[in-house]
């Protein structure tokens, strides 16, 4: 099954978002697999945006994102890599879509309160990036 590897980031943590954000995923009927709040360290948020490293903005999205918590997470299910980036709306919040989570939450592409894998080979770099293998619970909702 299709996964993908979403982290609500210090924004979104910070300002209280992170049950709203989940309950969004989960309500749209993906599985939650793999989730841990985390201190980032500058190795780890710099190997993340690796792809951006030449980009003006590199510098100051390292910083914010080791300045404090963020959430990491696995999520599964048909189509989640697409699926999960409709649900969080474009990069730029001012642009965003209302209904997504950066059209309703966000003001400040630096401050996009969540980042979403954009591809499914990029999520299987993430994932294995961010979680072992023992972090993941691979299940099926019966209830
Ligand atoms: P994300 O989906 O995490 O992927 C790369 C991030 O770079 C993006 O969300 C934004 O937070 C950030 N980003 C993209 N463009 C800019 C920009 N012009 N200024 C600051 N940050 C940016």
């Amino acid at each position: 099954m299709e996964r993908t590897f979403l982290m609500i980031k210090p924004d979104g943590v910070q300002r209280g978002l992170v049950g709203e954000i989940v309950r969004r995923f989960e309500t749209k009927g993906f599985t939650l697999v793999g989730m841990k709040l985390m201190a980032v360290s500058r190795e780890l948020a710099e190997g993340h945006y690796d792809v951006h490293k030449d980009k003006p903005f590199f510098k100051g999205l390292v910083e914010f994102i080791v300045s404090s918590p963020v959430v990491a997470m696995v999520w599964e299910g048909e189509g989640v890599v697409a699926g999960a980036r409709t649900l969080i709306g474009a990069t730029n919040p001012l642009t965003a879509a209302p209904g997504t989570i950066r059209g309703d939450f966000g003001m400040d592409v630096g401050r996009n309160l969540i980042h979403g894998s954009d591809a499914v080979e990029t999520a299987t770099r993430e994932i294995s990036l961010w979680f072992k293998e023992e972090e993941l619970t691979s299940w099926t909702p019966s209830l």
